[in-house]
């Protein structure tokens, strides 16, 4: 009799494989060719230009729609600048952090303090007020004269982050130059929320954005620009078919030209492909590959959902396409199977809207006559998708 691990290692070790090297394909990896950013590339370069000088460039901030090459090309001009200043000897530091993987404001300070060579013993990793942390920055930056550029990508975490705790760190991180005798420090701030901006102190925004670069939407075209050199590096010769190419390039270049997006997708086909044992990547298996994707974001979607907003979406299940009033009620029996207070009429209507808007369910207005309106929601999700999102939750394990 067949086994079937040992299947399926046989098959992997004799088998086709057409990805040549994944780690291609991974958001982190830089290629040796940016295409279609000319603009924005020498944009960028413009304005830290002033470094090489040891002059103090400008605050940059740099905005554009996700998997626009932001991160891309600002990490490929600091490595070429950097490049140039090792050769010099300048007292230049070019720092790096993206705010979205640091969960307190404490952590990124500290991570630029690392860049600088701040080392435990000068800037502990925790324990100081953030005031202290500051000045420890600032004055290291003064005594060694140096010009440091700080990046923050996915600064909008950041703005967030400051916005819970109230402490404005953003403005004083913007005008920390002012403090400096010698040396200076420039921000350069990246973000794909173009309406970030909308919830910051106008005066972070106004010293902040001393200096903008928008990148522009990437076209079908230049996706697939994009991805056909990925694939040539990425897969074998000839195993990735044109349509699916093509049908790649489509499905993220439709909205405003993701190409992350394009290359997750065409990995995850690839995988795909290789698990049915195909010697060619399909538009078919891209298809699967979306699906597959859009299927994984609405799980996890409903799994960071609150209990609550979960117990609503069960009581939508359990009663299909029904009014409001309906899912109150269903929803309350839930309330009492599970054990938990059950919160107002009114809070349930509004986390109704809200789900509405993340596209997993959609109300209509059902006119009834002299009776007036009523309000009707339909499930736009399979309720297997339902059930294995909410299946590890504990206290819905029972009803689940
Ligand atoms: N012009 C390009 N040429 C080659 N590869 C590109 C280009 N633009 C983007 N990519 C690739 O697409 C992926 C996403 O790019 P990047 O991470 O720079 O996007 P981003 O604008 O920083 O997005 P986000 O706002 O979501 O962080 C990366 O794998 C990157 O290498
Ligand atoms: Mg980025």
């Amino acid at each position: 009799m067949s086994d079937p691990i040992d299947d399926l290692l046989d098959a992997a070790e004799s088998g086709k494989s057409i990805i040549k090297n994944r780690d291609i394909l991974h958001f982190t990896y830089i290629p040796e060719k940016i295409q279609h950013r000319k603009t924005e590339q020498e944009q960028v370069t413009q304005a830290l230009l002033p470094i090489l000088k040891q002059h103090r460039p400008s605050n940059l901030l740099v905005y554009g729609e996700p998997g626009t090459g932001k991160t891309l090309v600002i990490r490929t001009v600091l490595r070429k600048i950097q490049k140039r200043v090792e050769k010099s000897n300048f007292p230049i530091k070019l720092v790096y952090t993206n705010s979205k993987d640091e969960t307190a404001i404490y952590g990124l300070l500290v991570s630029l303090g690392r860049q600088i060579d701040l080392n435990e013993a000068e800037l502990p990793g925790n324990g100081l007020a953030i005031s202290e942390v500051f000045n420890r920055l600032l004055k290291k930056i003064d005594n060694e004269k140096l010009n440091v550029i700080f990046v923050i990508d996915e600064i909008d975490y950041l703005a967030k982050l400051v916005q819970k705790t109230g402490k404005d760190i953003l403005y004083q991180l913007t005008r920390a130059n002012e403090r400096l005798k010698q040396g200076s420090l420039s921000l350069v701030g990246v973000s794909n929320d173009l309406t970030f901006k909308e919830n910051l102190d106008p005066r972070v925004i106004s010293s902040l954005g001393e200096e903008e670069i928008v990148f522009r939407n990437y076209n079908v075209e230049q996706i697939k620009k994009i991805l056909e050199e990925r694939i040539n590096d990425a897969f074998l010769e000839n195993s990735v078919e044109i349509g699916a190419i093509n049908r790649c390039a489509a499905l993220a270049g439709g909205e405003h030209g993701d190409a992350r997006r394009a290359l997750d997708l065409i990995l995850k086909a690839g995988e795909i492909a290789e698990r049915q044992q195909s010697d060619k990547v399909t538009d078919q298996h891209v298809s699967e590959a979306s699906q597959k994707m859009e299927e994984q974001l609405v799980k996890s979607t409903l799994e960071a959902f609150p209990l609550h907003k979960k117990l609503v979406i069960l009581a939508i299940m359990r009663s299909k396409g029904s009014s409001t009033g309906e899912i109150y009620s269903s929803y309350k029996n839930l309330c009492k199977l599970v054990g938990r207070d059950e919160l107002t009429n009114r809070r349930v209507k509004q986390m109704l809207s809200e789900i509405d808007v993340s596209g997993i369910i959609t109300g209509k207005i059902i006119s009834q006559g002299s009776h007036g309106s009523t309000k009707k929601f339909t499930l736009e999700i399979a309720t297997e998708t339902i059930k294995n999102a909410f299946k590890d939750d504990l206290t819905l394990q029972d009803i689940v």
